[in-house]
This record gives structure tokens, sequence and C-alpha cells, in this order.
């Protein structure tokens, strides 16, 4: 059980002038430039389709990156019968090999690929440098490092024997495939999410995001390198529907690995629950869905971190991460020192495509997400109880360009109070220092999820006191801290009530999810 310490891949700050630098913008500037062609990739080959899909960078739509090439239902039921060829050999691989192909899947993302999946990621799903530094790079290797961790621990963890007899738990991998569909988001989810079961042994077919193709398809690069065996992991470009119809039908359906929108997870569920006795076993079902993430900050929060932790925490990736503040609670004695604070900040912001590295704030993914996220914007602009304090700007013409927005909401229960917009719209809700139980209430009725929340104040009675009461309002919970940027490892990630099953990702809690246990008892 001796395997390499995981430790957490350090960061780089790709300050102006470093080689890491140069050596990102060269890699930018190739990527840019050369159309590249993805195929899908299935039982370890290159699969072509007539269905060639361009590909662009949301912050420049006339560009062309490259083409993906789409498939149908029988390249869904292809990857499923590839995956369950592969299963055997795999599931009866050592644990040691198993977990020396992702310990040098993690060198070659921090290493070699490092540029790479990089540029992939913020030219595709447009983020800036460090975004995607601390998402694509560092945290799908630490995902890796620390799965292998985690397989050890779990591996470790038998019952007691007695003398006359001894008794042990085998871990193994589910029967049957995984289906993992990954969002557009984080680069390291979409890359654990087909991981983490095929670590513990399972085979997997993997749907990417359409809006992520480019950064999944160097990610299966970078798995092949490593030298996973073929159909481990089949990596399919099909629409949700198309997949669905087959993987649910299937009777070798083991279980999903989702990370996605509520609405998706839970037809997903349904589906599954309507199709259960056609299963050989009952499916694990592991998902991580929306949020409604808060900050709430007392009267005796430092105004200066709190406006810090809401700049970053709301427009960090233009608020395209799960865990970003979208509702902020700020009780009326400090409002309008944090306001002027905020206000400044944001003006020092800059918006603009990812290969100006300048540029705090990138597009937002797509067409729809921007003509979503422009609605609100508009219809906040026009109602009574809401005012556009900050931003408000939406431009489509080059790229799906949205200014960091905050909206103030004069009722606790205006709409972009409640809803998930996932985009760089903050709401902030201004409450009377008196009524600060209240307001608790309020926040923990107002969503019906619990993904990530922070509490700001300097007073530790009030901070144990917002701590406990809002104890099932957040997965991950922040002390003076935004609620955004989870590190594996340290912070397990995962949300509760309609937010998810939070089985926290990187974790043992999770890695568990993807065996089986045999218990062995021999009496000699
Ligand atoms: N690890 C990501 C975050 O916490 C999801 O922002």
């Amino acid at each position: 059980f001796n395997v390499p310490i995981a430790k957490n891949e350090p960061v780089k700050t790709y300050a102006p002038g470093t080689p890491e630098r140069i050596g990102l913008q060269a890699k930018l500037a190739e990527l840019r430039s050369m159309e590249v062609e993805l195929p899908m990739i299935i039982g370890g080959r290159e699969v072509t389709t007539d269905r060639r899909v361009r590909l662009a960078p949301p912050h420049e739509i006339n560009h062309t990156l490259g083409y993906y090439y789409q498939g149908d239902a029988s390249h869904v039921q292809v990857a499923i019968d590839a995956a369950l060829e592969a299963k055997s050999n795999w599931a009866n691989m050592s644990w040691q090999h198993r977990a020396a192909i992702f310990l040098k899947a993690a060198d070659l993302l921090a290493g070699p690929y490092r540029d790479k999946i990089n540029a992939a990621t913020m030219l595709g799903q447009s983020k800036n440098a460090f975004q995607a530094e601390i998402d694509a790079a560092c945290e799908l290797a630490d995902f890796f490092r620390f799965g292998v961790k985690c397989m050890v621990e779990i591996y470790r963890m038998q019952p007691e024997s007695a003398p006359g007899l001894w008794n042990y738990n085998e871990y193994r991998p589910l029967e049957g495939f995984i289906f993992a569909l990954t969002p557009f988001n984080f680069t390291s989810i979409a890359g654990n999410l087909p991981a983490a079961p095929a670590m513990m042994g399972n085979v997997v077919v993997w749907k990417p995001s359409k809006t992520a193709i480019y950064s999944a398809a160097v990610i299966m690069e970078i798995f092949q390198e490593a030298g996973l065996p073929d159909g481990v992991i089949n990596l399919v470009y099909v629409s949700g529907p198309v997949a669905a119809d087959v993987v649910f039908q299937h009777p070798e359906f083991a279980g999903i690995h989702f990370t996605g929108s509520t609405a998706v997870f839970q037809g997903i569920w349904k589906t599954i629950g309507e199709n259960i006795h056609q299963y050989k076993s009952y499916p694990r079902i592991v998902g991580e869905t929306g949020g409604k993430d808060f900050i709430f900050a007392d009267p005796t929060a430092d105004p200066q971190s709190l406006a810090i932790a809401m700049l970053r925490g709301a427009f960090e990736y233009q608020g395209q991460k799960c865990s970003a503040a979208s509702r902020v609670y700020v009780p009326e004695s400090i409002w309008d020192d944090v306001r002027e604070r905020l206000g400044r900040e944001l003006a020092a912001v800059k918006m603009g495509p990812p290969e100006d590295f300048t540029n705090f704030v990138n597009a937002v993914i797509d067409e729809p997400s921007f003509d979503k996220l422009a609605g609100y914007i508009e219809r906040a602009k026009n109602d009574a109880d809401a005012e556009v304090i900050f931003g408000g700007k939406c431009d489509k013409t080059i790229g799906y360009f949205i200014e960091p927005t905050v909206i103030q909401a004069k009722t606790p229960d205006y709409i972009t109070m409640t809803e998930e917009l996932f985009g760089p719209v903050l709401t902030v809700y201004v409450y009377d220092d008196e009524k600060m139980d209240e307001t608790l209430t309020v926040l923990d009725h107002t969503s019906m999820y619990a993904l990530t929340g922070a509490v700001f104040s300097q007073n530790r009675y009030n901070i144990e006191k917002i701590t406990r009461r809002l104890e099932n309002s957040a997965g991950n919970f922040y002390i003076n801290d935004k609620p955004t940027g989870a590190v594996v490892g340290q912070q397990p990630f995962g949300g509760a009530r309609g937010s998810g099953t939070n089985d926290k990702a990187g974790s043992v809690f999770n890695m568990l999810r993807w065996v089986s246990v045999r218990t062995v008892k021999e009496t000699f």
C-alpha cells in the first residue's frame, strides 16, 4: 500500500515575462491557427462520421478552432460494447498498475501537456489563464493523485478476523459499465468523472458537454499516452437524449457519474427508475447539480474582504462555477461602505478574450446562456423591486460578453435571489441590522439548493450561530472566504438538497460509490 504522497500541484501565476506565460501564449497561438479535427475515441480507435461540427471560441464566434465528429445511437452502442469487452482485463489488473496510469496522467498534465490543456480550456470554454491553470492543469492532476491515495485507503479498509478464521473485503468494480456525463465549466470535473470509476476498476462511456469538446479530447489524449488500455474509457460526441436512449435501456448499465443541471439529473433519475427492472444491479447514481450559493455578512464583517469575496466569488469564470456566489445578504450598517469598495474593484476589472491575459472576465459559454442572462438583466432594469447598480451591458456581436452585473433586490425573494442564473450576475439584499435572525431563516428557505455558502463576520458568537443555523444550506461552507475554489484533498466538494448526492468529488466517499464489496470468510 505504498504510493507516492499526494500533494496539490503548485499553481503557476503566468505573470508578465515569465517563461510559463511565454509558453502558454505560444500554445494558444498554435491551437488558434491549426483547425483541429476531433474524432470520437471508441475502443482506443479514432471514429469519424459524416457529421462534422464546427468549434468556435465563445469569445470569438466567427473564428474556427476546428471540428468534431458527431456520432449517433449506433456509436453509443459500439462504445458500450467496447467498454464491456475491456472490462475483464481491466477489472483484474492489479490496483498498482491501474494507479500507475493515473499517476502518469497527472505528471503529463502538470508537465508536457500543461500548456495544451490550459490553452484548449481557455479557447474552447473562454476561461482566463489563471482560472484554466487552477482547473485544467492543477485540479485535474490533483484528482488523479488524490484518487490514487483514496484507492489505497479503500483497499486497506478490512474487517476484523479471529483465531480460526479469516475475513476480508474484496473491493470489486461494479458489474457492467459506468456512464460519465460531464459539464463545460470545469475541465477537471470533466476529466475526473470518467477517471474516478475507472481507477476503481470500472469501464466507462464518457459523453462530454458539447461546449467543452476540445479540452475533453486533450484529456483523452493524455489517458491514452499514460497507457490506459483501449476501451476502458470511451469518448463519444452525441447529444444527451441520444446517449440516454441507449445507455439507460442497457441491462449492463451500472451507474452514472454526473455533473450538470438539476432538471437533467432529475430526468435521468426518473428514467433509471422507470427502467429499474431491466438492470442486472441497482445502478449507482452520483451527481452534482445546481446551486444558489450565498454570502451572508453580519455587521462586524470586514468590508474590504467582503467586497473582494463578492467580486471573486461571483465573477471569476463569469460566475459559471457551480460554487459561484450569486446572492449576498449585507446589513444596512455596512452596505454603503461595501458598495463603494465593490464599485472601485469592479471599475478595475477588464473584460475581453482570454488570449489577452489582462482580461479578468471573458465570454459566457454559448448563445442560450447569453440570452437567458441578458433576459434576467433586462427584467431587473425594468422591475420596481430591483435595481441594476453595476454593469448590465450585454453584447454578442463578437462573442457572448456580459458585463459583471450587480442587482440590488428590494425583497429577499426577488427572482434573481432565488433562481440559479449561472453567469456573471450577483444579487444583493440589504437587510435591517435588527433582523439578522429573520434574514437567516429567509436565506435557508428561499432556495432548494445547498451547494456552497459563506459567512463574513468578526464576531465568534455570530460565526458559531450562523454556521449552525445554516448547517443544511451548503455542502461546502466558508468562514470569511469566498465560496469558490475548493481544493482537492483539502475541501472535498459537493452539495446536498437539490444540489446533488453530496458524494464529495476526489474523496473516499465518492470512490466508494464505484465498488461493490465482496466479503469473504474462510474458516480454518
Ligand atoms: N472546485 C470548484 C470550486 O469549488 C468546483 O469552485
